[in-house]
């Protein structure tokens, strides 16, 4: 009987967009200490920088590159130097994300294109460019970091929340159309977690509150808390699944108490 093993990623190449946020540093690192060369891909050159070279600190191998992905025409570019510099790609965690909140009535078409732009378009145009580089290496991983918006909103996110439930729904088109060359796409859908992302959220004191009363776990999440879903989804453990989505929300989801 397999055990720990099966989530090895040892021999993996994995690229991780959005790799300098709270989010998709977590994940990279997690990546890394379980045996996958991972290249992380940023806006922030900085950032990207400064997360590989705590990876690689640590014994892994990591490579930072910086490009805009709401500027599509990168995109190949991006992932042929994530290619030729690990030796492949086999995982790709499609985590760069903006959010811009707002009033419906405020919403503007820039803020509209902006926000499709990384979130959705992004995370569909990178999948695509992988690929190739998936089916060579005769299967792969793409795990979209899509939200819980995509399935219950709140005020002030309705572009976010419907990108969000793009992602998810990308996981599921992708897979009918990917799987028989072994590439599995899924989705994880966290609640909020606690990174500067959400910070004009949890940084109001009523709104903080807002989470002990409605969300059964009684707080917003750590990044590291999302790191058993990707490493599942990322490796063989998972090998069966795929176009699926796995919720990680402190029960938000599944209902409330009166009493709270
Ligand atoms: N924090 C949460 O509560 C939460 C919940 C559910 C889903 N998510 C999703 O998780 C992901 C990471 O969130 P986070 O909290 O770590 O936020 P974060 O802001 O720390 O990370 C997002 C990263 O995306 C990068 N990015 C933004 N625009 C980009 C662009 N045009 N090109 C390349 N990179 C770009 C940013 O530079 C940043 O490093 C996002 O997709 C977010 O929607 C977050």
């Amino acid at each position: 009987m397999a055990g720990a093993e099966i989530f090895s990623l040892e021999g993996k190449f994995a690229v991780i967009t959005g790799g300098a946020g709270a989010i998709g540093s977590t994940l990279a690192k997690a990546l890394a200490s379980s045996g996958a060369k991972v290249f992380l891909q940023d806006l922030n050159l900085d950032g990207v920088t400064q997360v590989a070279n705590e990876i690689r600190s640590a014994g892994g191998t990591a490579f930072g590159y910086a490009n805009d992905l709401s500027d599509v025409t990168t995109v190949e570019k991006m992932i042929s130097a994530a290619a030729e510099q690990m030796g492949g790609i086999d995982i790709l965690i499609n985590c760069a994300g903006i959010n811009r909140r707002k009033p419906i009535t405020e919403v503007t078409s820039e803020d509209f294109d902006a926000i499709v732009a990384v979130n959705m378009k992004a995370a569909f145009f990178v999948s695509q460019a992988v690929y190739p580089f998936m089916k060579t290496r005769g299967g792969g991983s793409i795990v979209n970091i899509s939200s819980i918006t995509s399935r219950y909103s709140f005020a002030m996110g309705s572009v976010y929340a419907a990108t969000k439930a793009a992602m998810s729904a990308m996981a599921r088109s992708f897979s009918t159309e990917w799987l028989a060359n072994g590439i599995r796409v899924n989705s994880i859908e966290p609640g909020y977690v606690k990174t500067e992302f959400t910070k004009p959220v949890w940084g109001v004191p009523h709104r903080a509150e807002w989470f002990k009363r409605f969300v059964p776990i009684g707080r917003l999440a750590n990044p590291e808390e999302l790191v058993g879903a990707v490493l599942y989804l990322a490796s063989d453990a998972s090998s069966y699944v795929s176009g699926q989505t796995i919720v990680i929300d402190g029960g938000l989801t599944a209902g409330g108490d009166f009493d709270k």
